[in-house]
């Protein structure tokens, strides 16, 4: 598939879907470039069991997110979508205030002043007024705000058919074909 996609994985809860997400892409021949701040790598091995060598293969980039010295940061880097997933409130917030400290907050920006597609997955429950506040910038500035939301019509057997459903939601975003979920097929 001829696409560029960055996946961004930060220290919310939910780095299962952030796998799932990879893993699909990956399989499918997307050009991807990864960034993974440092309280993702921790939770991502307490939930899931993997570290950064898991996404370390073929042809995928991997970047630190404390290094803005590198291709992505800067907009004649062109790509087709960003994806934040996981999107802890501490980063949707640097990137609701420009603030740009970071990698993921850099491309995050240059997502949106580029009008790129730029997808950002919350996990956290419940809101206060500043996340809420904060999705709304970032929706008005033109970011998808796709919460990791999962429906369960589609009866899931487990925690993967749950991720599933977000992956499946995300690509749908990313005007990329997939059958991971059978459409809701209402009354027949
Ligand atoms: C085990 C664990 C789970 C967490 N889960 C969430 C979460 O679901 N959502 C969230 O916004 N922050 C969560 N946090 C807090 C973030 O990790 C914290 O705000 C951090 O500064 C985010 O940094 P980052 O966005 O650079 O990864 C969690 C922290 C820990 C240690």
């Amino acid at each position: 598939m001829n696409k560029k996609i960055i996946i961004a994985i930060t220290g919310a809860s939910g780095a299962l879907y952030a796998k799932h997400l990879f893993e699909f892409l990956y399989k499918n021949g997307v050009e991807l470039h990864i960034v993974i701040t440092e309280n993702a790598k921790l939770i991502m091995k307490d939930e899931v069991g993997i570290d950064e060598k898991y996404f370390k293969k073929k042809n995928i980039s991997i970047y630190e997110n404390s290094n803005l010295n590198v291709k992505i940061a800067s907009g004649s880097f062109r790509f087709d979508g960003m994806v934040v997933i996981p999107a802890s409130m501490g980063t949707l917030g640097r990137i609701a205030s420009g603030y740009s400290n970071d990698l993921i907050s850099r491309v995050a920006d240059v997502a949106l002043k580029e009008r790129r597609r730029l997808i950002i997955v919350p996990r956290e429950t419940p809101l206060n007024d500043i996340h809420i506040n904060n999705m709304l910038t970032l929706s008005r500035a033109g970011a998808v705000i796709l919460p990791a939301s999962p429906a369960f019509y589609h009866k899931p057997k487990g925690i993967d058919d749950i991720a599933r459903f977000i992956t499946a939601r995300i690509l749908n975003q990313l005007g990329i074909d997939n059958d991971l979920i059978p459409a809701y097929a209402g009354e027949t």
